[in-house]
């Protein structure tokens, strides 16, 4: 299965739920299950760019080392993932505008749904302009949704 993450810049929360998975896919011994797992966002603005510094820093203080560079989703990536994991209402919006087929939305799902210890939260809550203390609630967020994802995906 190939597997997407999204969120708005792909700076904050994609890049850093694309590691969270990885490393629970790697701690499973389920690498070869999982041959492609990506981040990208739904705007361009830091295209190229690491992730914010203030989300490296937290992850990087979890353990977990960022190093994708953000890049814009295309209409491609669609029809490559098999699965499509955005974090907010905002990211399925746009997605639905970005789709080329209806069908192939049926490919998403959204992080939040896959919560079990933050039953409070519909969404993965953009961190940017927001305190260390929001970037350490993604990365809690994003171990507890990870863990159950991928217990879901076979
Ligand atoms: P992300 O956070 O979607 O979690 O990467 C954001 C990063 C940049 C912007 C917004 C959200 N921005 O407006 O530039």
């Amino acid at each position: 299965m190939k597997i997407l993450f999204i969120c708005l810049g792909n700076i904050c929360r994609s890049p850093l739920a694309e590691e969270v998975f990885r490393q629970k896919v790697k701690s499973t011994g389920r690498v070869a299950d999982f041959p492609t797992i990506d981040s990208a966002g739904m705007i361009d603005y830091h295209e190229g760019e690491l992730p914010d510094h203030r989300m490296r820093q937290q992850a990087a203080a979890r353990g977990y080392a960022l190093t994708h560079h953000s890049r814009p989703m295309t209409a491609e990536d669609f029809r490559t993932f098999d699965c499509i994991v955005a974090m907010d209402a905002d990211n399925l919006r746009r997605l639905r505008e970005k789709c080329p087929e209806p069908e192939l939305m049926n490919k998403v799902v959204l992080l939040s749904d896959y919560l079990t210890a933050h039953p409070d939260f519909t969404s993965i809550p953009d961190p940017y302009y927001g305190t260390l203390a929001d970037f350490d609630l993604v990365i809690d967020l994003c171990e507890d949704a990870c863990a159950h994802l991928l217990t879901q995906l076979s």
